[in-house]
């Protein structure tokens, strides 16, 4: 093999003040499977994360709970490990930006920034609670949309009508956490000047460190200018106090990718591993982060601002997923589809959700879908009706016939064979290396074919109870045993626990890429249990059933807030009010209405819109039952620019909000609305 790497892989840090859920584990999945990835190839690799325990919303849950926040992290932290040792996500270090490592770094790289005058102080303007004492962040202040008066907004964007906006044009603004109107009140903050790194970040952005989708995103930030980060919160405020200043601290997101640091430090100093060598300027060593899209800025921008303006190196590449959607849909809590880690694994095994993911995932920032159904019958027909299945139809035979022991003389046919298995190595290694997992499951499934194949032609239940032919028998079960090795070998990043249970069944010690090349000829193995079983849609009913349970029992999560930039979307596109206006509303009677056979989503609508009718292809099948459609009104865009798709033309698009079901936006007839009505 190639020479050995130096790796350093993280993803990103949870907040410590809600429970891992599937959407989360998108991420710590794939992180997973490619660190054990690397790790089998035979490099030396480390695989860090931590709690992002610092914030406002900590804060304030904690003192919602009554009591300290050290107390909460502590806690919280415990679960999350809980959660992640359960889907075998195999952490070599997991921390706490709590920690004295990282206020260390957090201090250091401040200190670094400033003495380089990167750092200024300006006065700005915030609300603040008189009753709490304490200055409210954007999110936490809520009040009627100036622009469409819906009531109940937060302070940065109107989820009925859209509109950002700051929060003082919020009319009647109250304080989310006390509910008093909060006063506008002068204070000073800290900032980093971002644009001080300007011309270094536009050269890092375009030399490979990002995904394309992403270095095209962050072009059109650098056209609008990159302006200085607001770092300092005034206290109360559960964090790290900045050097120098009286009652200020780090805002969260200072500190938290510094808990990156922080954890690779703790590793060090419990393994003598040398911290140095990995973060220097001039380091050799790789070091990637894993993260979702919603936090690109801080990590392809800030972060390595930060870590060159301090003295050290900067990432090798940034790797961002998309989001989980459930059936289609946003988690939604009704559906019982927002499902907590420890609810999944109350019912079902954590490899099938590897095995689904990883058959989903690839280097793009695309969402990612968990169809419940499609779930099921994937990893039932993939995992326990090809892969395992190989292993039970040749084991018995092995066992009762031939002692338990693989045969020592191949056929030239049989080492053919074999040999095809291994000529794909390289390839689904590089299929992993290039985070494309759905198709290095492909190529795997089609070998799993391949395997089947053989065993369907040489028939071995067969031969065995046919005279004289003990040798075919042999070999056909003696190949197909070392074929469910290499696919095993091959699946064992994604599905580790199987993997383990196969290297007992197999009486292995290892499992990587190179001890493939050696078959197992005159090799003893033992009885074959069952590997895994098969997916159940009971006890999938029974998870959902059980996460609108838990959604009753959590705390209204309010105010429901990630931290105070959550809204910062990087990656749709903004349109002007212009472009809005072109959009041609009309009121559409849904004439006809009917499955589209080979479409998972699609439902054919044939709509009235006065003027006359139009088709469209609309991806609510999951939501609606043709029959039920048919008579209802619902809003289309009429002047989208036809689409051809795969089963005909598509021409406009009708507007379903809400979760879907009853949900989905339709209009009722008796109150008025006519086919054609323009909607405004
Ligand atoms: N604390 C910050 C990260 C700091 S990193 C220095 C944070 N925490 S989080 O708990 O909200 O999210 C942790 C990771 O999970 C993020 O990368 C986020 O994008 C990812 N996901 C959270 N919900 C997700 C989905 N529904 N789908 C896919 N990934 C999601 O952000
Ligand atoms: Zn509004």
């Amino acid at each position: 093999m190639s020479n050995t790497r130096k790796i350093l892989i993280t993803s990103a840090l949870p907040y410590a003040n809600g429970p891992i859920h599937l959407g989360h584990l998108v991420e710590y999945i794939q992180t997973d499977i490619w660190a054990r990835f690397q790790k089998m190839r035979g490099h030396e690799c480390y695989y860090v994360c931590a709690d992002d325990a610092h914030g406002t919303p900590i804060m304030l849950r904690a003192q919602a709970e009554g009591i300290a926040p050290e107390d909460l992290i502590a806690r919280i932290s415990e679960e999350h490990q809980t959660d992640f040792a359960g889907f075998n996500i195999n952490f070599d270090f997991y921390h706490s930006t709590n920690s004295p490592e990282n206020k260390h770094f957090a201090s250091y790289i401040y200190t670094q920034l400033k003495e380089q005058n990167h750092i200024s102080r300006k006065t700005i303007k915030q609300f603040y609670d008189p009753e709490k004492k304490m200055f409210l962040p954007d999110r936490f202040i809520k009040g009627t949309c100036p622009k469409c008066k819906t009531e109940d907004q937060y302070g940065d964007n109107c989820e009925a009508c859209g509109a950002t906006y700051s929060p003082t044009d919020l009319l009647n603004p109250k304080s989310a956490v006390s509910g008093a109107t909060p006063i506008e009140k002068e204070t000073d903050h800290l900032f980093f000047e971002l644009s001080h790194f300007e011309d270094m970040l536009k050269g890092w952005t375009h030399q490979g460190h990002l995904q394309t989708q992403i270095a095209n995103k962050l072009d059109e930030w650098f056209e609008s200018g990159l302006r200085a980060w607001d770092i300092s919160r005034d206290a109360p405020y559960f964090g790290f106090e900045i050097p120098g200043e009286t009652d200020k601290f780090f805002y969260v997101w200072l500190d938290a990718p510094v808990g990156y640091m922080a954890s690779f430090k703790a590793l060090c100093d419990k393994t003598g591993l040398d911290f140095d060598e990995f973060w220097k300027a001039d380091s050799t060593t790789e070091l990637y982060h894993f993260i979702g899209k919603d936090i690109i800025y801080f990590h392809a921008l800030f972060w390595p601002a930060m870590l060159s303006g301090a003295g050290f190196r900067t990432p090798n590449a940034i790797f961002s997923h998309g989001f989980l959607t459930v059936d289609g849909q946003k988690m939604s809590k009704s559906r019982g589809t927002f499902i907590m880690a420890k609810t999944y694994l109350d019912h079902l095994n954590p490899e099938y959700l590897r095995y689904y993911f990883a058959a989903k995932l690839n280097s793009r920032i695309d969402d990612i879908d968990l169809s419940l159904e499609d779930f099921a019958q994937r990893v039932n027909s993939d995992l326990v009706g090809k892969v395992v299945n190989i292993a039970s139809r040749c084991a018995g035979f092995v066992v009762k016939k031939f002692d338990g022991k693989l045969s020592q003389a191949w056929s030239d046919s049989a080492s053919t064979l074999y040999q095809s298995f291994l000529d794909k190595s390289e390839t689904i290694a590089n299929l992993y290396e290039q985070r494309e997992y759905a198709q290095a499951m492909r190529e795997i499934m089609a070998l799993a074919d391949k395997a089947n194949e053989y065993i369907d032609e040489t028939a071995p239940w067969v031969l065995a109870k046919q005279e004289g032919k003990e040798a075919e028998l042999y070999e056909s079960v003696s190949l197909g045993i070392n074929l469910f090795r290499v696919l095993i070998t091959y699946l064992a990043p994604v599905i580790p626990t199987t993997a383990e249970k196969a290297q007992d069944f197999l009486q292995i010690k290892t499992l990587n890429w190179t001890d493939i090349n050696t078959p197992l000829k005159d090799h003893e193995i033992t009885k074959f249990k069952a590997l895994m079983t098969r997916v159940e849609m009971d006890a999938i009913e029974k998870m959902t059933d059980a996460s609108k349970q838990d959604m009753k029992k959590m705390p209204p999560m309010k105010p429901e807030i990630k931290d105070e930039t959550s809204n910062l979307n990087p990656i749709a596109d903004e349109i002007t009010f212009d472009d809005f206006a072109k959009v041609d509303f009309r009121i559409a009677k849904i004439v006809n209405a009917e499955q589209v056979p080979e479409a998972d989503k699609l439902i054919k609508l044939t709509l009235d819109i006065g003027v006359g009718e139009r088709q469209v292809f609309a991806g609510i099948k999951s939501a609606y039952k043709p029959e039920d459609l048919i008579g209802k009104l619902t809003v289309m865009v009429a002047n989208l620019k036809p689409r051809k798709m795969r089963f005909g033309l598509s021409e406009g698009m009708v507007l379903a909000a809400g979760p879907g079901g009853e949900d989905l936006f339709l209009l009722n007839p008796d109150e008025g609305a006519q086919p054609g009505m323009r909607v405004k």
